[in-house]
């Protein structure tokens, strides 16, 4: 028997350590038929929810013989999987295999506390393990060891704007936060919302406040948030928490009803002129027919040209999962090149693999990978790569809070104290 903690929830102010007592392991179980594969996620918005179901058409085709259940829980950015999620592993009931963010959205929240089958073996058994950035296996590692396997690489630090409002009001996109807060105040006075914003999902704020923090910070010191080295009270990132207050005064007043697609829809049909969100906005965007570059256009955030803010979507495998042999054969579809070739042009994302089939990726795809080469690489704390998932819903807790009351000073206290916890 084994003693187990559940170290953190997705939702609200929860840092939850529950001791549990491990279901029994399964030395001595049977070997088995294997029927099934549970595959939880929360892609359900447009473009992803396809994106996932031509992954699993393919893997229908290689092992036509296994049921596949496809458990999606509504809410961007996981806001209700992870909950459910939780609940489900320390209860002894996991899913076969569940999207997880690679980096520490898996290692601090699943790996260290023993609840995943490392990996490695897939990726070895297959000669694939040259053909994953090491920037990308490092972040899936802990002790020498791979836990999920990445589908794909996002980028959080995307301008996305409505072309025609730009060309009519005869605007350039601005490439630098003064040019956006000129560029805001001119659609402002124009009656066009210049940003649209979500909160539904409580981690939207986190979003725009890491573009800003490291448009402030630059690479290195954005890097620094999160191992000690930056300051969260310092004169910088007060700088960037003055930066978003300021950007409040541009965006829909409706920020806390809608989600991160709404807003992009906004921007889509003309309500507002641009929002600042992951590349899944490009995969909706194309699940509804617009076509880049034509009714869309993109740009890094104000301010963070030449640099990235990745994340990826990974895979693993529980321990006891109840279909352990058929989630392999799930890991070894997703790591390849076709699975991911087959995925990421639908989902809007880019392949995680360096021999990706650039024939397949539209002209926004080809700038995104063009950009992960050449770019400054620094990982997304809404979307799980930069901070545990304790850290990172503590910081939703403190933008939600800065949204409202515009405090500076408090904002900056509060992150400094949960950097004190949890950066290392
Ligand atoms: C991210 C996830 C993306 C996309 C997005 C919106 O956290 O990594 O794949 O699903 O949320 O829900």
């Amino acid at each position: 028997m084994k003693l187990r903690k559940l170290v953190a929830l997705s939702a609200g102010l929860l840092l939850l350590l529950i001791p549990m007592v491990a279901l029994a392991g399964g030395g001595a179980e049977e070997e088995r038929e294997e029927e099934g594969l549970e595959i939880v996620t929360w892609w359900t918005a447009g473009g992803e929810a396809e994106a996932l179901s031509a992954l699993i058409d393919l893997y229908r085709e290689q092992y036509p013989d296994v049921q596949v259940m496809n458990s999606t829980v509504a809410g961007g950015g996981g806001s209700q999987a992870r909950g459910v999620l939780a609940s489900r592993m320390v209860g002894g009931n996991p899913p076969d295999t569940f999207q997880v963010h690679g980096g520490a959205g898996i290692i601090g929240t699943w790996v260290v506390d023993d609840f995943m089958e490392p990996v490695t073996h897939i990726l070895e058994d297959n000669d694939w393990m040259d053909v994953f950035p090491q920037d990308v296996i490092d972040i899936l590692s802990y002790e020498g060891e791979i836990y999920s396997i990445p589908v794909n690489i996002h980028r959080s630090n995307v301008m996305w704007y409505n072309m025609a409002i730009f060309e009519e009001n005869d605007l350039n996109p601005p490439e630098t936060l003064d040019e956006f807060f000129e560029v805001a105040e001119v659609l402002q006075d124009r009656g066009i919302t210049p940003l649209a914003l979500g909160g539904t999902d409580g981690w939207e704020p986190t979003h725009l406040l890491e573009s800003v923090l490291l448009a402030e910070l630059g690479a290195d010191g954005y890097r620094g948030l999160w191992n000690g080295n930056t300051a969260w009270d310092g004169d910088d990132v007060k700088a960037a928490l003055g930066t978003f207050v300021d950007m409040l005064d541009y965006i829909n007043a409706d920020q806390s009803a809608i989600t991160n697609i709404d807003a992009a829809e906004y921007v889509a049909e003309g309500e507002a002129a641009m929002t600042v969100m992951g590349d899944w906005v490009h995969g909706f965007y194309l699940a509804i027919g617009l076509t880049p570059g034509e009714d869309y256009g993109w740009i890094p955030t104000p301010g963070t040209g030449g640099n990235f803010i990745m994340l990826t979507d990974t895979f693993g495998l529980p321990k006891d999962a109840p279909n352990p042999n058929n989630v392999e054969k799930w890991l070894t579809v997703v790591a390849s090149r076709e699975g991911q070739d087959t995925f990421n042009p639908i989902k809007g994302s880019i392949s995680a693999r360096t021999d990706a089939d650039r024939d397949k990726y539209d002209v926004y795809l080809l700038s995104a990978m063009d950009d992960f080469e050449r770019d400054s690489i620094v990982p997304s704390v809404a979307h799980g790569a930069a901070a545990e998932v304790g850290w990172m819903s503590r910081l939703n807790d403190a933008m939600t809070f800065i949204v409202e009351d515009k405090d500076i000073e408090a904002a900056a206290a509060e992150m400094q104290s949960l950097a004190d916890q949890y950066a290392r």
